[in-house]
């Protein structure tokens, strides 16, 4: 049976949509884009600018002609509480009851005002039960005042959402398709305001970070830098980057210290996964997000983590048409990867 299912993330700077169509043949690409989130709107409660989004949303489906209104939304790092909790092995009964008291501790909101769920990501085998294997859990809540917010974008855009999904879940689905044979590794989603982290280990979320900083403040950075507007700083931004050897390395130079603060909070997300790990080695960086387009990321982050980096291509496990639109998926492959995660769910 064919069925097709729209991916949507709503990202402070750009929406994404994607289509997949579920065929016996696996997964074809069906439609995609992107469009300018309305300033400002993104994180926003009032109901004049959940409608903008929802315009946006609207216009951006019918541009690149999606044939459904189905869709699997994505939530934010920074609007969901996501975290893995190690535990002792135990039933699910047990389980239920220990959720329920890290949910009291863990969430700063009373529980009666969020939904919470949890998903074992590794239960030890009876045979290591004696031993000091631990259960992870990743465990996730949002608090019912963001989902309304979505139902209320959802509802105005004619959308009818058969799931919400945190942006990590969904990146693990798009990017990290070999599973359980694949090395430790670290995903990093630079965004506009947000860069999130999450490490995977043998296919299961390992750990999870939501870093307050992105693409966003390098551009504010040249903007102040050499009294720029944005767009301007914007474009100086695209085109010079992290590289050395550019404009005698002026842009580098000033963006440098800002990237630098995320490189810091990354290397201190690494480390404490290591001194809890100690036995498993995150091996690779997989980068996706607008901003891991930015030029010289990629051995910028090489050299100062000293690990291989890699850009993401979330369109690896989709099936394309032609091979045209194959040439053309790939320079936009770093900005789709929750989308296609997402619309994969189904
Ligand atoms: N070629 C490029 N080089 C550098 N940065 C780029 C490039 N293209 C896009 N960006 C940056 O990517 C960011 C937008 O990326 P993305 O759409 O992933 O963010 P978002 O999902 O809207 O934001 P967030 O996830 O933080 O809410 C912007 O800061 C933009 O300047
Ligand atoms: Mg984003």
């Amino acid at each position: 049976m064919a069925d097709n299912f729209l991916g949507l993330d709503i990202g402070s700077n750009n929406i994404k949509i994607v289509e997949l169509k579920r065929t016996s043949n696996g997964l074809l690409l069906q439609a995609y884009g992107s469009i300018e989130t309305p300033k400002g709107a993104s994180k926003s409660e009032s109901q004049a600018d959940l409608e903008e989004i929802a315009t946006a949303t609207r216009k951006l489906m019918k541009e690149i002609h999606v044939t459904t209104n189905k869709v699997v939304v994505g939530l934010p790092e920074s609007v969901v509480f996501t975290r893995v909790v190690e535990l002792p092995v135990m039933s699910d009964q047990e389980l239920k009851t220990a959720m329920r008291w890290e949910a009291e501790q863990f969430i700063p909101i009373p529980l009666k005002d969020v939904k919470y769920d949890y998903e074992v990501v590794k239960r030890p085998t009876k045979e290591s039960k004696d031993s000091k294997d631990k259960m992870s859990v990743f465990f996730v809540a949002v608090p019912n005042t963001t989902i309304e917010r979505y139902l209320k974008i959802m509802k105005v855009a004619a959308l009818e959402p058969v799931a919400f999904e945190t942006e990590l879940l969904a990146l693990v689905r798009s990017l990290s398709p070999e599973g359980n044979a694949s090395p430790s590794t670290l995903i990093i989603n630079i965004g506009a305001e947000t860069t999130d982290l999450c490490i995977v280990s043998k296919g299961n979320i390992a750990f999870t970070r939501s870093i307050s900083s992105g693409g966003n403040a390098l551009s504010k950075a040249i903007a102040q830098e050499l009294g720029f507007e944005m767009t301007q700083a914007e474009e100086y931004k695209k085109s010079y980057g992290l590289l050395e050897n550019e404009l005698e390395g002026k842009i580098q130079e000033i963006i440098k210290p800002i990237f630098d603060v995320i490189v810091g909070e990354v290397e201190r997300g690494l480390l404490f996964y290591q001194t809890h790990h100690p036995t498993d080695s995150v091996k690779r960086i997989i980068l996706c997000g607008g901003t891991a387009k930015l030029p010289g990321i990629v051995m910028y982050l090489a050299g100062a983590l000293d690990l291989e980096v890699q850009l993401g291509d979330p369109w690896n496990n989709v099936k394309k048409g032609s091979p045209d639109l194959a040439k053309k998926l790939e320079e936009h492959a770093p900005l789709y990867a929750v989308a296609v995660g997402l619309a994969m769910r189904v």
